[in-house]
């Protein structure tokens, strides 16, 4: 996807509500820090630059924000407006351009939204665009004020009157304007409320009383634009957004057996006739194709499956998969690892940053890390790649249909060409060739009647002792 607009996310703020050293945005729901679903969000919809103001804690916010996003610091918090021209400030965009403004704490908001908002705003003759949403309790948002059905003025909870706290038409801190707009009419704006703040929202009412119109775009799911500004309304909000994916799965022929011990976040895309039993968390942009059978506890984060996956007990993070793969119990799947189809990963099993080709079989305690795996191949109980030699890591790679016996080693970097045998117990430290079998281990010794002859053992008293 790609739009015509910038835009820029408010997360200067200490977020004082949510009684925390972290800055708010950097709370997490669904796993993910607020910040990341928002910029997550922006991307996915296509804008072609995004700023975020970043001010208290920030250096914990730029952390946490992709090399592509642009910051702009926000020294003393003044406000939304005051942020907004700290952005404005870094942006180096002509006038005409479209700029959607929103909040770091608002995390919820779809990618086809911002795109609604642009076109709306691209194609009425409005000065700005409101992403406005009815609540039952509006408790801490501002008011959109009207006079014969259009918008006059936008007031803060600290400062509505007890008439204006009953308007339940709210404002959900996101908006579009062009650059210009904004630009022009910042400087304009006073602290002179109960907060003491250049308050954004004042825009409204100082473009209105110049005769501008100033639409809005009501949002229908009030829940995708809810603003998080308390520990309570974060986890209620994340709560809710959970309900909303079990009901969302069951529409689209997901069957989940126990929705309160089932975690589907909101990116997450699960094809038909998946099947979720208990305690399965799926986080991040995890994709599940038709037909996966999932039993918990799993957790994947980041992690696309193809069709039909079996995956019992397992951790994943950041990985891929073909299809008929079967994944555990008990499998640590570390990131940027790529696996194929057919693949069985079983018990005790960790893999990271590997690639595995189909119908090969790592099924039980094993520890495969910076390793190339060819097809039809199998590792034997307690094969190990030793990658690292304490100052770097190296590569394993193992062709196609080579055969590892239980409890080796493998060295790297090493190579164990196609068709190669591998006796069980080796420690391997040089290439092995194709069709070739490596044995690494002392001969077997064995002596007749030793343990008769030599080995006495001690009498039952002395064991109690
Ligand atoms: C704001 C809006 C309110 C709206 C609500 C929606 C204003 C004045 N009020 O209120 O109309 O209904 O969002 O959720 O705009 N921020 C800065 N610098 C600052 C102050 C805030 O960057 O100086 C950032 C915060 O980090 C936050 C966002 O702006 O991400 C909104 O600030 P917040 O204090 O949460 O405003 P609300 O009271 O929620
Ligand atoms: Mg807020």
């Amino acid at each position: 996807m790609e739009n015509k607009g910038v835009a820029v996310v408010l997360a200067a703020g200490e977020g004082t509500r949510m009684n925390s050293e972290l800055p708010k945005v950097c709370h997490r729901c669904f796993g993910e820090p607020m910040i990341k679903h928002v910029e997550r969000g922006l991307k996915i919809s296509g804008f072609s630059e995004i700023t975020v103001v970043v001010g208290s804690g920030r250096e914990r916010v730029e952390e946490l924000l992709d090399s592509q996003v642009k910051r702009a610091v926000q020294e003393e918090q003044l406000g939304t407006g005051d942020a907004l021209r700290a952005a404005l400030e870094k942006i180096e965009i002509s006038d005409d351009i479209p700029l959607v403004v929103t909040c770091g704490d608002v995390p919820g908001v779809r990618p086809s939204t911002y795109g609604r908002l642009l076109d709306n705003f691209s194609s009425s003759p409005t000065e700005l665009t409101l992403l406005t949403t009815e609540v039952d309790d509006p408790t801490g948002y501002g008011r959109i004020v009207t006079e014969n059905d259009s918008v006059i003025k936008i007031v803060e909870e600290k400062d509505a009157t007890s008439r204006e706290k009953e308007i339940k038409t709210v404002n959900t801190g996101i908006m579009c304007g062009r650059a210009g707009t904004f630009r022009d009419r910042l400087p304009e704006l006073s602290a002179d409320n109960a907060a003491g703040e250049y308050y954004l929202t004042d825009l409204v009412e100082l473009l209105v009383d110049e005769g501008r119109t100033v639409d809005t775009q009501v949002v229908e799911d009030e829940w995708e634009v809810r603003g998080v500004n308390t520990r309570r309304q974060l986890v209620q909000f994340e709560r809710e957004g959970y309900q909303k994916q079990v009901e969302r799965a069951f529409e689209n022929g997901v069957t989940v057996h126990d929705p309160d011990r089932v975690k589907i976040g909101p990116w997450v895309e699960l094809g038909s006739d998946v099947e979720l039993e208990n305690e399965v968390t799926l986080w991040g942009e995890t994709k599940l194709g038709r037909g996966c059978r999932f039993i918990g506890p799993v957790f994947a984060y980041n992690a696309e499956f193809g069709q039909d996956n079996f995956v019992r007990r397992s951790y994943v993070n950041n990985a891929s998969f073909g299809d008929r793969v079967r994944i555990g119990p008990y499998c640590n799947v570390r990131p940027e690892t790529e696996i194929d189809s057919d693949v069985r990963l079983g018990n005790f099993v960790e893999i990271k940053a590997s690639r595995i080709d189909s119908d090969t079989n790592v099924s039980h305690l094993a520890y495969v890390g910076n390793a190339e795996i060819g097809q039809n191949s199998n590792l034997g109980a307690g094969t190990i790649t030793c990658n690292y030699d304490g100052y770097e890591k190296h590569r394993t790679v193992i062709g196609n249909d080579v055969f590892i016996g239980s409890n080796c080693e493998l060295v790297a970097p090493v190579e164990v060409e196609t068709g190669a045998m591998i006796g069980a117990g080796s420690t391997i430290t040089e290439d092995v060739p194709s069709f070739s079998l490596a044995l690494s281990r002392a001969k077997q010794v064995t002596k007749q009647d030793w343990v008769t002859e030599t080995w006495k053992p001690r009498k039952k008293e002395e064991n109690d002792q």
